[in-house]
């Protein structure tokens, strides 16, 4: 994963019918700030089951298709339980612009779900930049602790 910022990214989208509204927003926001944008669907308000997305978005990212993902349901919860089940995917689901920044920053998440149920488009919108802008901190305490993390992962 290389710094953020990095306007060659492709980011992978995903979202379940509680978030659909939100990922056309999202789609258009991240195109237009030169980001490489896959929509993983899903492509209505149908009702659907979040789990299905994350897994897709999860896999592009884990599998290097993207190099990072976005994924939106009601609360960002049952898409940030499902993403965390596939290896070496660190789905954070941030409830500020601020704490998005610090999802990148301090616990270099790869993937970042939101509440299209819980927030504006705009304060969205801004989440996702923001997150996508902002580089994991390489060096101290917090590769530090992300690499226990990793270090969890590799035993289960
Ligand atoms: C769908 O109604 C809702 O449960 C889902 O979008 C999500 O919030 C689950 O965590």
């Amino acid at each position: 994963m290389t710094p953020g910022g990095n306007r060659a990214w492709r980011v992978a989208l995903g979202a379940d019918h509680a978030g659909y509204a939100a990922k056309k927003e999202l789609f258009r926001e991240l195109a237009g700030l030169g980001y490489k944008v896959v929509d993983y669907g899903t492509h209505s308000v149908e009702p659907c089951d979040y789990p299905e997305y994350a897994l897709r978005v999860s896999k592009a990212v884990a599998g290097g298709r993207c190099d990072r993902g976005i994924l939106v349901c009601g609360s960002g919860l049952g898409m940030e339980i499902a993403a965390n089940k596939v290896r070496g995917i660190r789905a954070a689901a941030p409830w500020s612009v601020r704490t998005a920044k610090l999802a990148s920053q301090h616990n270099w998440s790869n993937v970042l779900c939101l509440p299209g149920r819980f927030a504006s488009i705009p304060t969205l919108k801004k989440m996702a930049a923001a997150w996508l802008k902002t580089a994991p901190e390489r060096g101290g305490r917090h590769e530090r602790r992300v690499k226990k993390i990793i270090k969890i992962e590799s035993k289960f």
